[in-house]
């Protein structure tokens, strides 16, 4: 089984930005956490970032045909990106939202997500932890279909 895990712009300053929401922890901090968790779980994962709009649909598209499931934190795109949705329901590739912070109690512009449209569930407030949430509702979801 083969996740994918990308973030978008600004997660790379975790750590370093808006403690207050986003916590401590370092985006290597992040990595080492979810490479951790894909042994457990005993699956193939890569950690893509980019902080450019077109990098990500291309990371996605790449996961056609190549990935089981991707885990996206797409950044402030989640707010204004019909690309990445696109991209998303292109692939088809079953596909979870996270967001580190609550952003449902946060600015009335990040009430917005377009690419919640194409996921199978959101996840938000949990911090760095909502990633391996995530992967484990990916890795639950793709057992399952496996022995249907
Ligand atoms: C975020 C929330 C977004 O609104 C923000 O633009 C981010 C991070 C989160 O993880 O909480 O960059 O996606």
């Amino acid at each position: 089984m083969k996740i994918m895990v990308i973030n978008g712009p600004n997660l790379n300053m975790l750590g370093i930005r808006e403690p207050a929401h986003y916590g401590r922890e370092t985006y290597q901090d992040l990595i080492q956490k979810i490479e951790n968790h894909a042994k457990t779980l005993g699956v193939e994962v890569t950690c893509l970032q980019s902080n450019h709009e077109g990098d990500l649909v291309d990371f996605i598209q790449s996961a056609y045909g190549q990935y089981d499931g991707i885990v996206i934190n797409p950044g402030a795109y989640t707010h204004t990106s019909i690309a990445i949705l696109d991209a998303a329901k292109s692939v088809g590739v079953p596909l979870v939202e996270i967001h580190i912070s609550k952003v449902e109690e946060r600015e009335d512009f990040r009430q917005v997500s377009y690419i919640r449209l194409a996921a199978m569930t959101t996840i938000t407030g949990h911090g760095t932890q909502g990633y391996l949430e995530a992967m484990d509702i990916l890795y639950d979801h793709l057992k399952g279909g496996v022995q249907a």
